[in-house]
């Protein structure tokens, strides 16, 4: 298994990642120059992990040197993923996060197989039914808001609960959520989606509190835009079911990356999916020992500057 292996999906067994490698290139040219493995020996799950930014942790992990439980919904990618990494690096778990049992299944899985659990990614999320521009409050689904709810912070909630069960016997472990620069500034997503992501923030924070008692670091991860397929397919029309889950072309990815460099405040890059595998590696690691309760923005200073007078 050689450096690229790890960096590129096997296109005829994974199509829903047509763009991978050009998400991951960016961060990973840099990284895979040091050869340093900051995660040799270590065990983690990676939930969500069976394309987009989810995929890109589990191949940073996998070249770090952890072995990696990809617990997922999207049973072909996930398991096509894992054979291209090889059983000994990486398996897959079917695991929808909003169910508890399914959660608690993934951690007894990976226990069983490796023996403990070091690093938990809470990645798994939905953006709910939207197309172009967010819905009005005042015509709010009830059932979308409860469905997106539940992935995104019932789902990353029961995580961390069952992780923190397997953790906290061992007084160690980091776990890490992906949240999004939607739970740091309204504007940036939909009603649920932004409510989700700001419980996601907030529970970190708490379970920060409680674990930290224990040795284990909580902490969470906001991207600006990465053109996965979950944010190429907000694009497409809201009422084409096909095409909301067909992998995103490389046009399509193009176009959602001028979009988002457009709107971007730092210029001259391109925000990738790599880069938050970047982001994640340095959480889950050792080297980020006194890290705990953080929000790492990943943004090129989205949330934080905006150039009103020209400067
Ligand atoms: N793409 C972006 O611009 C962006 C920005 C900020 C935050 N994020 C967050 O990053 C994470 C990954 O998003 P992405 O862009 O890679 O999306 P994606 O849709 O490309 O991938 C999401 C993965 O999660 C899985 N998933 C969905 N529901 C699940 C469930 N109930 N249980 C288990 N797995 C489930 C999907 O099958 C898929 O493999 C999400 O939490 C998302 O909110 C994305």
């Amino acid at each position: 298994m050689t450096a690229v292996d790890l960096m590129a999906p096997d296109d005829d067994k994974k199509k829903t990642s047509t763009s991978s490698l050009h998400h991951q290139q960016d961060a990973t040219a840099a990284s895979t120059h040091s050869n340093i493995r900051r995660l040799e020996g270590k065990v983690a799950i990676v939930t969500g992990g069976s394309r987009g930014i989810g995929e890109a942790i589990v191949r940073a992990f996998v070249r770090h040197g952890a072995v990696v439980v990809v617990a997922d919904i999207d049973d072909a990618g996930g398991q096509a993923l894992a054979a291209a990494l090889g059983p000994q690096l990486c398996a897959y778990v079917h695991c929808n996060v909003s169910e508890e049992a399914d959660v608690e299944r993934a951690v007894a899985t990976t226990l069983e197989r490796h023996g403990r659990l070091d690093v938990l990614c809470n990645n798994a999320g939905v953006l709910g039914r939207q197309a172009r521009g967010a819905k009005s409050i005042a015509s709010l689904d009830a059932d979308e808001f409860a469905h997106v709810l539940r992935v995104n912070a019932l789902g990353a909630a029961l995580g961390m609960k069952h992780a923190a069960r397997a953790m906290v016997p061992r007084r160690a472990g980091s776990i890490v959520s992906v949240a999004s620069v939607a739970g740091v500034l309204g504007g940036l997503g939909p009603h649920a989606y932004t409510a989700s992501k700001h419980a996601v923030v907030g529970l970190t924070k708490n379970a920060a509190c409680e674990l930290g008692e224990h040795g284990i670091r909580v902490n969470c991860i906001s991207p600006f835009g990465v053109a996965t397929p979950m944010l190429v397919n907000a694009w497409r029309q809201e009422d084409d079911a096909d095409e909301r889950n067909a992998a995103p072309s490389e046009e399509e990815v193009e176009k959602m990356e001028e979009m988002v460099r457009s709107m971007a405040t730092l210029k001259g890059a391109t925000l990738r999916a790599g880069d938050i595998a970047e982001a994640a590696v340095f959480l889950a690691s050792d080297e980020s020992r006194y890290v705990s309760g953080h929000n790492l923005v990943v943004d090129g200073g989205v949330t934080t500057s905006r150039n009103v007078i020209g400067l």
